[in-house]
């Protein structure tokens, strides 16, 4: 049975994207089975695997009617790690259709627990299901935290992103009356500058109030991250970017270890 994780922070831009990106290939890498699930009406991580054009299915399609399975896509070559473990790799792509469709989710019946179900018939062929979740608490990242048994919450260092980290803490409450085995699986301080006394200090702050939730792993700010990510490649075939290379294969440790 996989473990499924959810991505998740209601704040845009602090790494949720490029953490499942570059996760899900470390995690394949070490040679566990894994499968991505885009679910930002952005769609993001789709085309981060350069996957966003002639969609014949996307999760929107899944979500909507629970007859048609999840489109599962083989991370195409170049973007996947290396060759011999591109099959351990899949995305089930969106696109903007999700946002239609989570307008028309709010009408239909059983709305938090549709990807849940989809996904329980395919839980046996991955060791790590992956779900990148929206900028907002609302009806798909809570689909996505009902799926889940844990959460990864990629933040920045910031003071301004604590506040984020306590209501995310609340709706993680909220949502253990339909999810009982919700667990927070880690804080990970996903692009922190060392060369900030503010991010040195709220980092320092959150390891004192989440302890050993925070993961040991930091990713720091690297441009070679950002270069990839806008590149459509993971860092895994960037040329230049060992130090992130590293960090996420150390994540992906800690990942296997604690999960
Ligand atoms: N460690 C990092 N160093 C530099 N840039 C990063 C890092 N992590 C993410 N980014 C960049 O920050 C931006 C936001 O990241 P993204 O993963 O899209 O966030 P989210 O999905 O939470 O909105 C992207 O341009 C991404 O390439
Ligand atoms: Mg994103």
């Amino acid at each position: 049975m996989a473990t499924v994780i959810a991505v998740a922070n209601q704040k845009g831009g602090v790494g949720k994207t490029t953490t499942t990106a570059n996760l899900g290939a470390a995690l394949a890498i070490r040679g566990q089975r894994v499968l991505l699930v885009d679910l930002d009406p952005q769609g993001n991580l789709t085309s981060s695997f350069g996957l966003e054009k002639n969609l014949e299915r996307t999760v929107a399609d899944s979500l909507l009617d629970r007859r048609v399975p999840l489109p599962i896509i083989i991370a195409p070559n170049g973007t996947a790690p290396l060759p011999e473990t591109r099959h351990h790799l899949a995305v089930v792509p969106a696109s903007v259709s999700l946002a239609s469709a989570e307008a028309q989710l709010m009408n239909k019946l059983g709305r938090e627990l549709r990807l849940r179900d989809q996904l329980a018939s395919i839980e046996g062929d991955y060791d790590f299901i992956l779900i990148d979740t929206p900028p907002a608490l609302g009806v798909l990242t809570i689909n996505a935290l009902v799926a889940a048994t844990r959460v990864v919450i990629p933040t920045e260092a910031r003071f301004f992103s604590l506040q984020g980290l306590q209501m995310l803490e609340e709706s993680i409450e909220e949502i253990l009356y339909l999810n009982p085995k919700l667990e927070v699986l880690g804080i990970l301080l996903s692009k922190l500058d060392r060369r900030l006394k503010e991010e040195r200090q709220v980092s320092e702050y959150l390891r004192q109030r989440w302890g050993a939730r925070v993961f040991v792993t930091e990713v720091g700010t690297n441009s070679k991250i950002l270069e990839a990510g806008s590149t459509g490649s993971s860092v895994f075939h960037y040329s230049g970017a060992e130090k992130a290379v590293d960090a996420y294969l150390a994540l992906a440790d800690e990942v296997i270890a604690r999960a």
